[in-house]
């Protein structure tokens, strides 16, 4: 889809923010822990009075997924625990009406907007405190109800109060006591997601409502949808959504990378995540790695942003393709190579004629020979990798990228 399409920023954007903060970010067990750990909601609350973020600047959030390279971001303004980040008429349970008497919502959304920065609301239609949720809709009609019915007003005040929010990504859909598939009929899910669209005609809705939608959500895992529809696959760079205290199984920065470009070669975007401590601040792991990953997309960024899906036929590293991850855009693919060979590479099952190849980074053009089997050896590369991360050729074609196959072909 193109530019002038409500899906079009999406499809050019390729990398964006998820943020999930809350009241479970001070206990820094995950954001389930209330679940979990089976904390009486009376017992939970008082988490409220202490939730008071001095260090929360929104706009410092916002300039780090500036410079990571990330063109939106995605925060819960309310988890399963039914705690809300905005002001709400519908429950007491926020930060407006506790400790900290603000709504970061609100300071997120502004910090955004100066920053030209596409704005993302998670929403979690369960909340953990209602007993009807548990017990489910047949049993204790009256509190589910209630909840249904604040999911409706909320998302009202989210979509009116705020100005333009560019998506609405659901989450929390799933009741214990109905199947997948009949959720939205318990969620209303026609009628919240019509109101939707009516004041907020250009967002983006994700399939999380027990209807498809906009975008399918992978999570913690790069997987492309079908051909034709749009998606975004969400992860967390530790063990958790939530701040964890201890936390030390992190991705690297060259994992994030590869997930990243693999998002980009199935069409699909990355939606990486941070849990930001209760102060509002945000880890040095993380930072870390976003601002390494920012110096990568600067110089690499044209192989990311609005590339398109190409074939599976390029993917295969046993039967053909190349040991790294392809990209295109156009006629040009961006070959990633993330174990550099040396002064040779040789990439597969390619079948387009080679125009020219440049290493990305640094512009300079490579010599290359290009076969009728589909082999391309680019030749004079630099002994070492000019990124230590990922170093990326961009080839240029006769025309849109086409795999050519070994299948039946002796050596
Ligand atoms: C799951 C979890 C939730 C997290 C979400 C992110 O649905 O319940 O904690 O927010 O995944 O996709």
């Amino acid at each position: 889809m193109g530019k002038g399409t409500r899906m079009g920023w999406f499809n050019e954007a390729r990398f964006g923010m998820f943020i999930h903060w809350g009241l479970y970010s001070i206990p820094a067990r995950g954001e389930w822990v209330m679940f979990h750990e089976r904390i009486p909601k009376a017992e939970y609350a008082k988490l409220a009075q202490k939730f008071n973020p001095k260090k929360f600047d929104a706009e410092s959030w916002v300039k780090l997924a500036k410079e990571s390279g990330m063109k939106y971001m995605v925060l819960t303004t309310r988890h399963h625990d039914g705690f809300c980040l905005f002001d709400s008429k519908a429950s007491d349970f926020t930060s407006v009406k506790t400790a900290a008497k603000r709504d970061f919502v609100a300071e997120y959304a502004e910090a955004c907007r100066k920053h030209e920065m596409k704005i993302g609301f998670y929403y979690s239609l369960l909340d953990w405190r209602f007993p009807g949720w548990h017990y489910g809709p047949e049993k204790d009609p009256e509190s589910f109800n209630q909840m249904v019915e604040q999911a409706h007003s909320q998302v009202r005040e989210l979509m009116t109060n705020y100005g333009k929010i560019d998506i609405l990504w659901y989450d929390g859909g799933w009741i214990p006591t109905v199947e997948d598939k009949d959720i939205a009929k318990y969620w209303r899910s026609e009628e919240l997601n019509s109101m939707v669209r009516e004041l907020q005609p250009d967002i983006i809705i994700n399939n999380r409502s027990g209807i498809a939608e906009d975008i399918d959500t992978p999570e913690q895992e790069v997987t492309a949808a079908q051909k034709g529809r749009c998606w975004e696959s969400c992860m967390t760079i530790g063990d958790s959504w939530g701040y964890l205290k201890h936390n030390p199984d992190m991705k690297s920065t060259v994992q994030l990378i590869k997930y990243l470009v693999s998002a980009a070669s199935g069409g699909g975007n990355y939606l990486l995540n941070i849990g930001p401590k209760p102060d509002g601040t945000i880890q040095k792991e993380f930072v870390a790695r976003l601002k390494e990953i920012g110096k990568w997309m600067k110089v690499n960024g044209e192989s990311i942003y609005s590339s398109e899906r190409i074939s599976a036929g390029f993917k295969a590293t046993t039967t053909g393709g190349f040991p790294g991850t392809a990209t295109a855009k156009g006629n040009i693919m961006y070959f990633h190579i993330f174990t550099w060979p040396g002064e040779i590479a040789v990439i597969s099952s390619l079948k387009n004629n080679v125009k020219n190849a440049r290493i990305l980074a640094t512009g300079e053009k490579l010599e290359f020979e290009k076969k009728d089997n589909g082999i391309l050896i680019l030749k004079g590369l630099p002994k070492n990798p000019p990124d230590k991360n990922d170093s990326v050729i961009a080839v240029e074609l006769d025309g849109k990228p086409e795999a050519f196959s070994y299948d039946g072909i002796p050596l």
